[in-house]
């Protein structure tokens, strides 16, 4: 199966202190940021080459990025592949035994299909896949 390695995400316990570092100190292009309030999360991405970096940080107590700054404090969430076909890879990744976290892909703001994979079941990374439209 062909994969891409979309973005890496970081959970960040404020945007606009890690805006400071990733865009104003590192120089990064910040390419977006919104809140995406069905993950209970506001998120900046920032353009490095053929791939991008996802800040991510939670807009309330109950959002699970809330829950892993709690447990684990800012770091590596999760890596984001992209695949031509995300039926077909979670088809894969079921038969392989891993546990998705939903049972069809949801549909986010640019049209692209995506799908998280337990770490539990990727050897300790949170996976997301991802389908560009
Ligand atoms: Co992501």
């Amino acid at each position: 199966m062909k994969a891409t390695i979309h973005h890496v995400a970081i959970a960040v316990h404020d945007l606009d202190a890690a805006l400071a570092f990733y865009r104003d100190a590192l120089g990064l292009e910040m390419t977006e940021r919104r809140r995406v309030p069905e993950e209970s999360v506001e998120i900046a991405f920032l353009s490095a080459g053929e791939g991008e970096i996802e800040l991510l940080h939670p807009l309330d107590e109950e959002s699970s990025v809330a829950r892993f700054l709690e447990k684990r404090g800012e770091g590596l969430h999760h890596v984001c592949l992209a695949v031509e076909d995300i039926q077909a890879a979670m088809e894969r990744l079921r038969e392989a035994g891993a546990r998705l976290l939903r049972e069809e892909p949801r549909v986010n703001e640019h049209g692209a299909r995506y799908v998280f994979a337990h770490p539990r079941s990727t050897h300790g990374v949170l996976l997301e896949l991802y389908e560009l439209p």
